[in-house]
């Protein structure tokens, strides 16, 4: 059995050292696939000698931590989505704050990757509301347990294709500046995202939130800790705020009696 097998709690061991994180938060059976399919590349069958290999090469360490972070985003990823948003959601949300005189929009982006997710988050507001977006305070915080794709956020410059392929073309001229075979987010789009690095399995969450993103992070992880998640992100959004989830993921368990399911993806 590979969950019993020493090299790979070994692995587990170091590599979760490295992440400066609870292994246990995590399921095996993910971690399992992602550490062979590693040792598949390298032509490597033993986890000992992968764990032997980690042990010297520290460059190898690394791929294996990206490899299980797997940073996998896209701007307005599952359209659908970002639909049911524009039609239902935001509509709604502004119409609450402008009856209550509120001004402050606060968005969390909860396992941002590489970026795309928060500024496909402020290019939303930002054609939803127009002109108005002045009268608002829209601050979207961006957050991730990976350094390295924090950095690449931050940056904001992304391939051309990468933001051809997802993006529409109205939406790449007003935002995107061309900078040879890339393209860079434009300063009045990057001042509503403030990246910071933050573990969802840390006890202190930020509060105070209208919407949270949690997308394609939770799947990876056991139901115990996808619960203590989901309760710990309740806390966090005000009572009016919306949690939303990447397509095919519902809320497990005790948790999901926190919420309301508002809207299911294709129902627009
Ligand atoms: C597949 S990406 C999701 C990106 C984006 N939300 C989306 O749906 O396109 C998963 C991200 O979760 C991050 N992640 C994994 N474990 C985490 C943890 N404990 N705390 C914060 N982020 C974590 C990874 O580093 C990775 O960037």
């Amino acid at each position: 059995m590979d969950i019993t097998d020493r090299g790979y709690q070994l692995i587990k061991q170091e590599l979760f050292r490295h992440l400066r994180t609870d292994s246990n938060a995590y399921k095996d059976s993910y971690l399992i696939r992602r550490i062979r399919a590693r040792m598949r590349k390298l032509g490597i069958s033993d986890f000992m000698d992968y764990y032997r290999l980690i042990k010297k090469n520290k460059a190898e360490l690394d791929d294996l931590l990206l490899t299980v972070a797997i940073n996998v985003t896209e701007f307005f990823r599952d359209p659908i989505v970002w639909r049911t948003l524009e039609s239902k959601v935001l509509p709604e949300l502004i119409r609450f704050k402008k009856e209550n005189h509120f001004t402050t929009i606060r968005v969390w982006s909860a396992a941002c990757s590489t970026g795309q997710e928060p500024y496909s988050i402020a290019m939303m507001f930002s054609e939803f509301l127009g002109q108005d977006i002045k009268r608002y305070n829209l601050s979207i915080l961006a957050t991730d347990i990976d350094r390295e794709a924090l950095n690449i956020a931050i940056k904001g410059v992304y391939p051309r294709e990468t933001v051809e392929k997802s993006v529409p073309k109205h939406l790449i001229r007003k935002y995107f500046l061309p900078m040879g075979d890339h393209y860079r987010i434009s300063p009045q789009l990057r001042r509503y995202v403030k990246f910071q690095h933050f573990n969802l399995l840390s006890k202190e969450y930020p509060k105070g939130f209208d919407m949270i993103f949690i997308r394609n992070v939770l799947i990876y992880m056991t139901k115990e800790a996808q619960e203590e998640i989901f309760r710990r992100l309740y806390d966090s959004l005000e009572d009016h705020g919306y949690l939303i989830l990447g397509k095919t993921e519902t809320i497990l368990g005790d948790a999901s009696k926190l919420f309301k399911l508002y809207s299911l993806v294709g129902r627009v």
